[in-house]
């Protein structure tokens, strides 16, 4: 006879509870505890139909000397972004979580990537869509494939029936969060069902040396909705994000244990799926041609590649008795604090004026090299005098108001030269380790905001 059982649950990062609490001793949010019901039956113990797939295979202990070390497997995808985010292609029998907000291009990418993928058999499970639509769009991608396989199926017991007779090669789940298994009786989407639907994927991954990628939503503030726990369970993380308004998107590595986190991966949506961008800076840069106040171009670095950015600042007499500070794609208190350096330092009236900062393309840098951009931009509106065009901007701004140095300032300079440029402005401090580059780019060093002032606009 089996046994219901409920346990309450925080939603947001798994903690498991007898009773309800109104704050989780783990993430310590609020309100974030709901019931759910969890039925084991133990005579059955769970979903392990695919034991026999590659034979009988016996876990037991062995000298770590003994283990003949292999090269990684991968499988090299069509999609260098892909690639270039999983440190060099798919790893057998490792499970990668891609998330991202709804609406974002997650399907399309993974149908895409599965439709151009040959020579190996790939399952596409669907919890999401009907068969009718994702033909539809597979339509639309103008791609087909003899051995992408289609199955709309929520229930994990079925998917690893259709698994054991199809025996793919990749496994695609969209999305995790509609999986169910019958072993647990809390709705799809719960936090007890994503932590076991997962760790019967992960299973079944290791076991049978498969790949599995499973999608899955995130919510507004950027968690992996819930399932936090999710993280820690999978080999990879990769997180698809850009603004929704614009065709750019970024996939990122939050974590791989197959390569490195610093990598990113550019993609634009077009009509007919999503186009690997393989030169970002060129379409960054938009308006180059007209001459405007309140642009300025930043050297910035995104993970291991450099990319220039368009920064535009617009400033304006301020009505109201407290004046706004709007940016978008940057944080909005590294410009307050940009704005205070240059009102101390610097001696300008910022304080009774709006201010309003836009990156654009809908990108989010964080790089803090591209500080002296944004101040040469907001000067440049102050001022209402447009910088030159073959100018960009690579320096982080101190509090005291010294421009200090970056880090792979080369590969910084050898970007804006590649792109066209003709002068860099950067840190005093970063001009010693130059000396002997060769560039056909005329290098300007600044050590403080009055200097940079000065240079431009006096
Ligand atoms: P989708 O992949 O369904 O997003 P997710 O799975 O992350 O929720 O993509 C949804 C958006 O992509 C939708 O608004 C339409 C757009 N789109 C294109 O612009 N071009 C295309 O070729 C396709 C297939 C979709
Ligand atoms: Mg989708």
């Amino acid at each position: 006879m089996s046994k219901t059982k409920s346990a309450f649950f925080c939603q947001n990062c798994g903690y498991e509870s007898a009773k309800w609490l109104g704050k989780c001793p783990s993430c310590q949010q609020w309100n974030t505890f709901v019931e759910e019901l969890v039925q084991k039956e133990k005579s059955k113990g769970g979903n392990d139909d695919w034991k026999s797939y590659n034979g009988e295979r016996k876990n037991k202990t062995v000298p770590l000397n003994e283990i003949i070390s292999s090269e990684e497997k991968r499988i090299v995808t069509t999609d260098g972004e892909l690639n270039r985010v999983l440190g060099g292609g798919i790893v057998m029998g490792s499970i990668v979580l891609v998330a991202g907000e709804p609406g974002i291009g997650k399907s399309t990418l993974f149908l895409q990537n599965g439709l151009h993928m040959k020579g190996i058999s790939i399952l596409y499970v669907s919890g999401e869509e009907s068969e009718q639509q994702i033909k539809m769009r597979a339509d639309r991608l103008k791609a087909s494939n003899e051995d992408f396989y289609l199955l709309t199926e929520t229930s994990t017991q079925i998917i690893f029936q259709e698994i054991k007779k199809l025996r793919p090669q990749l496994i695609i789940i969209d999305s995790i969060q509609t999986l169910h298994t019958p072993f647990i009786e809390s709705s799809a989407g719960s936090v007890s069902q994503i932590r076991e639907t997962a760790a019967e994927l992960q299973r079944f991954a290791k076991e049978t040396n498969t790949p599995v990628f499973l999608i899955g939503h995130i919510t507004k503030d950027g968690s992996i909705a819930g399932p936090k726990i999710l993280e820690h369970m999978v080999d990879t993380v990769l997180q698809f994000e850009g603004d929704r308004h614009y065709a750019y998107r970024i996939l990122r590595t939050l974590k791989n244990r197959f390569g490195s986190t610093a990598e990113l991966g550019i993609y634009e949506m077009t009509g007919s799926g999503m186009r690997a961008v393989s030169n970002p800076s060129e379409i960054l840069i938009t308006q180059k041609e007209e001459h405007l106040s309140g642009t300025a171009i930043a050297a910035t670095i995104e993970g291991l590649r450099p990319l220039l950015i368009e920064i535009q600042a617009l400033v304006t007499q301020s009505v109201y008795g407290t004046p706004q500070r709007t940016t978008s794609g940057m944080d909005l208190r590294r410009l307050q604090l940009l704005l205070a350096v240059l009102e101390k330092r610097g001696g300008f009236h910022f304080g009774v004026k709006d201010v309003f900062l836009n990156i654009a393309g809908g990108l989010k840098v964080e790089d803090p090299a591209m500080d002296l951009a944004v101040l040469c931009a907001l000067l440049s509106s102050y001022e209402d005098v447009p910088l030159p065009m073959n100018i960009c901007f690579a320096g982080e701004v101190g509090l005291s108001g010294e421009i200090r140095a970056v880090n792979r300032i080369e590969q910084r300079i050898a970007e804006a030269e590649k792109m066209g440029f003709e002068k860099i402005i950067l840190s005093r401090y970063n001009q010693k380790g130059l000396s002997n580059l060769k560039t056909n780019i005329e290098v300007v060093a600044v050590g403080r905001v009055e200097e940079v002032y000065n240079l431009l606009f006096a």
